[in-house]
């Protein structure tokens, strides 16, 4: 099998040469999945990343969670490796650029407790059908998965392009309970 640097290099080819209007229209199905779904409806802590690039846009998710009354994390990076979830509350006042060409939380906005999220909304460069994923490389999600409580659930955004039968699993890699795409939702 082709190793995980190959593999990533040619998913953000093949995923920055989508259309934007693809992008913004698959976005929208995946987001009115994942609202509609049980899990989000129930959850009160929201861990959620903030989409960039070509990425399954998280912007609506994050602005109906904060409209329904649920406390949204979103990631800041806090040194290699690590990221916190720092709770917000207006995304156009909390957030600024940062590593990585992100969006991320003020410096002045505290982090939450890992423990108290109950679900993770996951980003990934490609999913394999049990859950397991590609990312930037950074192990981010690797960690921060490993440090969530026994409840919390955990969904995978992916257009349908980036979920493949088997990929190259390392000890460390974390999976996914559920992707959802805009074909299909896949349990895990
Ligand atoms: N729980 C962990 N503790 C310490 N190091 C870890 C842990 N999980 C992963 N790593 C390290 O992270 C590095 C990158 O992992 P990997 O290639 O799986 O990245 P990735 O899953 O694509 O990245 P990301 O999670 O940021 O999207 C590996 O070198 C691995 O050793
Ligand atoms: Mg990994």
């Amino acid at each position: 099998m082709e190793d995980k640097k190959i593999l990533r290099k040619k998913a953000i080819e093949k995923r920055d040469s989508i259309k934007a209007e693809l992008i913004l229209k698959n976005s929208e199905i995946i987001t009115r999945k994942l609202i509609s779904h049980p899990w989000y409806i129930q959850c009160s802590t929201l861990f959620i990343y903030v989409s960039k690039d070509n990425e399954v846009k998280t912007h609506d998710i994050i602005n109906d969670a904060i409209n329904r009354g649920k406390n949204v994390c979103v990631p800041r990076i806090a040194g290699k490796g690590n990221m916190e979830a720092v709770l917000i509350k207006n995304p156009d006042k909390d957030l600024k650029l940062g590593f990585f060409n992100t969006y991320e939380p003020e410096a002045h906005l505290t982090p939450v407790s890992v423990k108290d999220i109950d679900l993770v909304i996951v980003p990934g460069l490609l999913f394999d059908r049990k859950g397991y994923r590609i990312g930037y490389g950074g192990g981010y999600y690797d960690r921060f998965l490993s440090n969530v409580s026994n409840n919390c659930k955990t969904i995978g955004l992916a257009f349908s392009f980036q979920i493949k039968d088997r990929l190259p699993i390392e000890h460390y890699d974390r999976n996914v309970m559920l992707i959802i795409s805009e074909r299909e939702s896949t349990g895990v």
